[in-house]
C-alpha cells in the first residue's frame, strides 16, 4: 500500500492510469459490442466485391453511391434485410420502371446477394439478414400466429394470404412459394405500399409465429372440397349463382322444349 502511495504523484502515473483506462475501454468494447458492427468489419471483402456488383447491376437507377435518383430510391438506411428481399424474390434488379416491380427469378446466387446485402448495409443502419431460428417457423404457435396475420396482413393479402388488388393497379401478392426468411424480411423493410413492422409491432417470436401459419396453410388439404381461389364468400356466392342457376335455367330451356 505504502509503496503504491509512493508512486502515486510520480510524473508517469497520469500517463500509466490513462492507458490502463485506454485499454480496460478497448477490452470492454471487444466484448460488449453489437455483433452486427464485428460481423461489418470481419467482411471487408465482401462489401468490396458487393460494391463492384453494386456498381455494375444496380448504380444506373440507384446511384453510384446509392443515394437514389429519378429512376430509383435511396438504399441509404434499407439494410441488408431488403436488399436480401428484393434481391432474391427476383424483383431487383427492377427491368424498368413500371407501378409496381413483380416478383420473377432471382437473378444473382446466395454469395453475391449476401455482398450487395452488405454492400448496402455498410452505408447505413438498417434491419439485418434474420437469423433462421426466428423465421423457420418451426415450434410456431399456429393459433396466435393466424391471428396476427388477420388483424395485420388479412386485408391486404386475403384472410389465406391468396393475395389481392390495391388501389392505383397496384396489388398485395399471393403468399405462397415465399421463403420464412422472404416473409420476416418483407415485415421489416415493408416493400411498396406494405407497412413495415418493427419488432415493437411484432415481436420476432410473433413473425416466427406468422411464418408458421403461412407454411401451414399452404400446406394443409383443402378439407371442404375445391377451394375456389379462397376468394371468400364473393367467389363462393358466384360459383353457387352460375352453375346452380345456370342448371336450373337449363332445365327450364329443356322442358321449355319438350312442351312444345
Ligand atoms: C431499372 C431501375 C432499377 C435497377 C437496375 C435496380 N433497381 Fe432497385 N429499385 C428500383 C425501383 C424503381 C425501386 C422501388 C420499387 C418499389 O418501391 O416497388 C427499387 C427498390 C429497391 C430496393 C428497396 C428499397 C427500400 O426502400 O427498401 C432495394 C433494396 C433495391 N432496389 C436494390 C437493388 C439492387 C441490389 C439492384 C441491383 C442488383 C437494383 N436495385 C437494381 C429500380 C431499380
Ligand atoms: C397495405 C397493404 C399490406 C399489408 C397490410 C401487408 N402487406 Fe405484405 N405486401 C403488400 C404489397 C403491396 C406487397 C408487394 C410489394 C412489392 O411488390 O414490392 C407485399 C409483399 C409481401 C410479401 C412478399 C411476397 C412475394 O411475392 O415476394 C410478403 C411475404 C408479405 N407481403 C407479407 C406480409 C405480412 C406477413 C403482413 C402482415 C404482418 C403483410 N404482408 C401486410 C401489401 C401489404
Amino acid at each position: 500500500m505504502n509503496a503504491l502511495a509512493a508512486r502515486r504523484r510520480h510524473p508517469a502515473a497520469i500517463t500509466v492510469l490513462l492507458l490502463l483506462g485506454l485499454i480496460l475501454t478497448g477490452a470492454a468494447y471487444s466484448l460488449l459490442a453489437p455483433k452486427q458492427a464485428q460481423a461489418a468489419l470481419a467482411s471487408e471483402d465482401q462489401v468490396a466485391a458487393g460494391k463492384s456488383l453494386f456498381l455494375a447491376n444496380c448504380a444506373s437507377c440507384h446511384g453510384l453511391n446509392a443515394q437514389g435518383t429519378l429512376s430509383g430510391p435511396s438504399l441509404i438506411g434499407v439494410g441488408a434485410a431488403s436488399v436480401d428481399f428484393q434481391v432474391s424474390t427476383g424483383r431487383m434488379p427492377a427491368a424498368g420502371t413500371g407501378v409496381q416491380v413483380a416478383r420473377g427469378v432471382a437473378k444473382f446466387d446466395e454469395e453475391a446477394t449476401a455482398a450487395m446485402a452488405a454492400y448496402v448495409a455498410s452505408l447505413g443502419q438498417g434491419p439485418a439478414i434474420p437469423e433462421e431460428a426466428v423465421t423457420s417457423g418451426q415450434g410456431a404457435d399456429l393459433a396466435r400466429g393466424g391471428e396476427i396475420f388477420r388483424v395485420n396482413c388479412a386485408m391486404c393479402h386475403n384472410f389465406a394470404g391468396a393475395g389481392g388488388a390495391l388501389t392505383w393497379g397496384k396489388y398485395a401478392p399471393a403468399l405462397k412459394d415465399v421463403t420464412g426468411r422472404q416473409i420476416y424480411e418483407a415485415m421489416v423493410t415493408g416493400p411498396a405500399n406494405m407497412p413495415k413492422f418493427t419488432d415493437t409491432n411484432i415481436s420476432p417470436e410473433d413473425k416466427n409465429n406468422v411464418i408458421g401459419f403461412l407454411k401451414a396453410i399452404e400446406t394443409q388439404p383443402q378439407q371442404g372440397g375445391y377451394h375456389l381461389g379462397n376468394l371468400g364468400p364473393s367467389s363462393e356466392g358466384l360459383f353457387a349463382w352460375v352453375f346452380a342457376l345456370g342448371l336450373l335455367i337449363g332445365a327450364a330451356v329443356w322442358l321449355g322444349s319438350k312442351a312444345a
